[in-house]
C-alpha cells in the first residue's frame, strides 16, 4: 500500500459567503492518479483551489507529506512541490512556447535536463518551441499549460479538466502525454469529466456532489458500474431522466 502524499480531512471552504465545500475528505497516494469526478458545480475546482491556497479552508486539515497546507500561501505551496493547472490554462497567447515556460521558472533559467524530460513527455513543446502559444491547437495549449506547471520539479500535479473544450480528435495526443506522466509515476489529482479519458488513467476515483465526497474507490470498479455512474454523475453519462422518474430516486 502506498503512503498518501496528500490527505484532506473534513475540509470546509466558504467562497464569498457561500458554504461550498462541506466536509471533503480523501487521500492521494504517492505515484498514483486520482480522478475527481462530479456534476457541474459539485465543488471540484473549489477543492483544487483550496488545496492550492487560492481559497482559504475554513475548517479541516490538508496535509502534504508531513506539512499542513492550511494558512500557507499559494507561492509557498508551489515551492513545497505542488503544481496547479487551472481550467482556463493561464497561458500567454502572444508569447512563444519558450517564453511561456521561461516565465514559469523561478530562476529565469531552464534546467536543460528538465527540458529534455518535458520534451519527451510533450513532443509538441519541442516542435513549436519558438511559435506563439496562441497559434497552437487546444490540446497543445494544454500541454504548454502543464509544461509551465512542471518546468521545475514537482511532487504533485493538480489538473483541472484538461480535455474541456478540446476537439475530440486532439484529445488523443493529450491522453498520450498523460499516459507518459503516469508511466513515470507522477502523482496526479485530475479533475476530468471525460470518463473514457479518466478511466484509462485513474487508479482511484473520488466522486463529489454538492460540496461533499459521495464515493471513493478504485477506478476499475467505478468504470464498470454504469448504475453508479448515472447515480453520481447524472446526465453526464446516462440517458436523461424525466422528472417523474427522478422523483422515485432515493
Ligand atoms: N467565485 C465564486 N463565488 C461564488 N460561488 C462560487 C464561486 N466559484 C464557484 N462557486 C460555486 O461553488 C460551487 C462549486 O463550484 P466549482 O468548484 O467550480 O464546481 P465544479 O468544478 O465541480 O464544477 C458552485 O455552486 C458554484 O456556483
Ligand atoms: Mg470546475
Amino acid at each position: 500500500m502506498s503512503k498518501s502524499l496528500l490527505s484532506l480531512e473534513d475540509v470546509h471552504t466558504h467562497v464569498e459567503g457561500f458554504h461550498i465545500l462541506q466536509g471533503v475528505s480523501f487521500e492521494v497516494p504517492e505515484n498514483q492518479v486520482v480522478v475527481l469526478l462530479g456534476r457541474n458545480g459539485a465543488g471540484k475546482s473549489t477543492t483544487l483551489r483550496t488545496i492550492m491556497g487560492l481559497w482559504a479552508a475554513s475548517a479541516g486539515s490538508i496535509v502534504f507529506r508531513d506539512q499542513s497546507l492550511r494558512g500557507v500561501s499559494t507561492a509557498q505551496i508551489a515551492r513545497a512541490g505542488v503544481a496547479y493547472v487551472p481550467e482556463n490554462m493561464g497561458i500567454f497567447s502572444g508569447l512563444t512556447v519558450r517564453q511561456n515556460l521561461l516565465l514559469a521558472t523561478r530562476t529565469g533559467r531552464f534546467d536543460p535536463d528538465r527540458l529534455d524530460w518535458l520534451f519527451s513527455i510533450f513532443p509538441p513543446l519541442h516542435k513549436y518551441w519558438n511559435f506563439p502559444a496562441g497559434k497552437l491547437s487546444g490540446g497543445q495549449k494544454q500541454m504548454v499549460s502543464i509544461g509551465r506547471a512542471m518546468v521545475e520539479k514537482r511532487s504533485l500535479i493538480l489538473v483541472d479538466e484538461p480535455t474541456k473544450g478540446i476537439a475530440p480528435l486532439l484529445v488523443e495526443s493529450l491522453f498520450d502525454a498523460f499516459l507518459r506522466l503516469k508511466q513515470m509515476n507522477t502523482t496526479l489529482l485530475l479533475v476530468e469529466q471525460n470518463l473514457s479519458f479518466a478511466s484509462e488513467l485513474g487508479d482511484s476515483v473520488v466522486v463529489m456532489d454538492e460540496g461533499r465526497v459521495v464515493h471513493t474507490g478504485s477506478m476499475e470498479t467505478f468504470a464498470r458500474d454504469t448504475d453508479m455512474q448515472s447515480r453520481y454523475l447524472g446526465l453526464s453519462f446516462a440517458a436523461p431522466q424525466s422528472p417523474a422518474e427522478t422523483e422515485h430516486l432515493p
